[in-house]
């Protein structure tokens, strides 16, 4: 299946929000926190990028530096639903990097794609993240899908929990 065109933001909306933030340097981080948050797919295409440096004066690299620094921002379209699963010492133990494996081939991650952090399924439905611990470590191996912890996870349990985030409503 090929990936969906990327949309990008409405160059209205990105005006609309760069109003909002008269002081650009200061406010940078909210400014495009909130660009992100609007975008259907939550991230920040590079034309919405380019129109922050046009419009703000920023230059780009103070952009790009903010945007790579902070792992909450994303440059690729994320799916309708997210699940992440927990690669720290304890997960590991028990488990996790099949897990991983198993979501990866059923949802159809190409390879070379599945060395990332974060990966998302060709056709935008699930992003796949990683983390280092949620602090649940007693609940090895934890995944947690649209932000919901689920503990003792087994490869069932998984296939489960990824049919059912695949076939529930798109989040708003
Ligand atoms: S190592 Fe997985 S929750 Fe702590």
């Amino acid at each position: 299946m090929h990936a969906p065109a990327e949309p990008i933001l409405d160059e209205a909306i990105v005006d609309e929000v760069i109003a909002r933030y008269p002081d650009a340097t200061g406010d940078v981080l909210s400014m495009l926190e909130e660009l992100q948050h609007r975008h259907p797919h939550r991230y920040l295409p590079r034309p919405t990028l380019e129109q922050v440096a046009r419009k703000t004066g920023l230059s780009r690299s103070q952009i790009y530096s903010v945007v790579t620094f902070y792992s909450f921002f994303n440059l690729k379209p994320q799916g309708r639903h997210t699940i992440a699963v927990c690669r720290g010492t304890a997960c590991h133990t028990r488990g996790s990097r099949g897990l991983l494996e198993s979501l990866a081939n059923r949802l159809g991650i190409p390879p070379a794609e599945r060395e990332q952090a974060t990966f998302t399924s060709p056709g935008r439905e699930v992003t796949i993240r990683t983390v280092a611990c949620f602090g649940q470590c007693a609940l090895a191996p934890v995944v947690a899908a649209d932000e919901e912890i689920h503990g003792h996870m087994t490869d069932l349990k998984l296939r489960a929990l990824a049919d059912h985030v695949l076939t529930a409503e798109a989040r708003p």
